[in-house]
């Protein structure tokens, strides 16, 4: 009698997944939304004016350019980077933290270059987060903290700030406290002068911020990106690490910095962080394995930016910004918004005119579309960013000061 073996049982795989969970689990990004009606208004032949995007429209100062030809054509710099940063960078860095807020960071330990600050923020939390881990990002907010966040495997508190506080954290809330106290809760971000709200915070704001953080043991994050953009005197915008008890080498906190604003550098993808050792040392580490670190001959080009952070071009294109932001206050009022000027960073942040058909604030995609739809003028829903934003409006000041101007008296014309 012969002896079969018994075929071995058929294991259905479910077909490949198109995509892991984690990306499921993120909100819709935000411009595809917008993207699509501007497409359609371009395809309509209208001549489209788009105060949507916050991407500096100036090229960047030719001193940075000058030195860039120059890098470039040295061969070493042809090899793979000083992945941390380079010691030149670094020290600039370095130079650029104590001549603009008084701080010393030792370029070794409190410092690493990073390929625009959306790689430091995007790559922070899988160093410092656990699956099941928590953190607490104020909304409305640039969406990467939370982004960031699930991509860790971890849960983002999104905390709803309002405008009858500023657009700022109320740290007495007992609600934000009891999110804090939670052991998983490792990571709070801050944004200010923020992305979308201009608004700034002041040194007794940051202050707090540093205390409520070493209560309930918290890495402070704290986002500078838009340092350089203010409309009044630099120092309406410090650094966390200015504030009473945040020391380099004591309080786990780390600062976020970006060339792209401030030299109209968006492209060329530079920014550094400095932080605490151990913090600097965890993005590291998720950097090692991920990316080899900015080109060499942009980090020079970065040394010659971040060394004449002072230069007449500099102050020459802030007082551009003023006189855009000027214009979009002015004009935004006269249609009926409510409107506070920034004092700092490329954005006006408004509240929508009162909707007759209801008496309140119009909401954020309705006036959004109206605008594209009659005006030709793009602009981004603050119901994108946060539920305490709905009625909100942000209008970017990143186009040549002739066309927003142009985008101004077309909505003056809208009935
Ligand atoms: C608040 C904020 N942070 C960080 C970034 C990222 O800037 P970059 O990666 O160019 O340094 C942006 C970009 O728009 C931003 O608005």
């Amino acid at each position: 009698m012969s002896t079969r073996t018994a075929p071995s049982p058929v294991v259905v795989k479910p077909p490949v997944p198109a995509r892991a969970d984690r990306l499921l689990a993120l909100p819709p990004f935000l411009f595809n939304q917008i993207d699509d009606k501007k497409r359609a208004a371009i395809a309509a032949g209208k001549d489209v004016i788009n105060l949507g995007v916050g991407d500096p429209d100036k090229p960047t100062p030719s001193f940075i350019i000058d030195a860039l030809d120059k890098a470039a054509r040295v061969p070493a710099n042809h090899q793979y980077p000083d992945c941390y940063g380079t010691k030149a960078f670094l020290a600039a860095a370095a130079r650029f933290m104590q001549a603009r807020f008084g701080v010393k960071a030792d370029p070794s330990r409190h410092l690493l270059a990073l390929i625009g600050s959306k790689d430091g923020i995007a790559h922070l939390p899988m160093g410092l987060l656990n699956p099941g881990d928590e953190s607490i990002v104020f909304a409305p907010a640039y969406p990467v903290y939370r982004s960031a966040t699930i991509l860790a495997g971890a849960t983002a508190n999104v905390i709803q700030t309002r405008g009858e506080d500023g657009w700022l954290p109320r740290f007495d809330d007992p609600a934000l406290a009891q999110t804090a106290r939670r052991a998983g809760c490792k990571l709070m971000w801050m944004n200010y002068p923020g992305n979308p709200t201009g608004a700034a915070a002041s040194r007794e704001t940051f202050d707090r911020a540093v205390q409520f953080a070493k209560e309930h043991r918290l890495v402070l994050a704290s986002d500078l990106a838009y340092s350089e953009i203010y409309f009044d005197r630099p120092e309406s915008v410090p650094s966390m690490w200015q504030s009473e008890g945040a020391d380099l080498d004591t309080f786990p906190g780390i600062e976020f910095h970006s060339l792209s604003k401030t030299f109209n550098m968006t492209g060329w993808r530079i920014a550094f962080a400095v932080g605490h050792p151990d913090v600097i040392g965890a993005l590291r580490q998720v950097k090692d394995n991920v990316d080899s670190g900015v080109f060499n001959a942009i980090q020079d080009a970065g040394v010659v930016a971040l060394d004449r952070f002072n230069d007449p071009a500099i102050g020459a294109m802030r007082e551009e910004y003023r006189v855009r932001r000027d214009l979009v206050v002015r004009g935004l009022r006269a249609i009926g918004c409510e409107v506070s000027e920034p004092r700092a960073g490329i954005f006006v942040w408004a509240r929508c005119p009162i909707d007759p058909a209801t008496g309140k604030p119009m909401d954020s995609w309705k006036f959004v579309g109206k605008l594209i739809d009659e005006a030709a003028v793009v602009t981004v829903p603050g119901a994108g960013f946060a539920e305490s934003a709905a009625s909100w409006v942000r209008v970017s000041l990143t186009r040549e000061t002739g066309r927003i101007s142009e985008a101004m008296d077309r909505l003056k014309r809208l009935t």
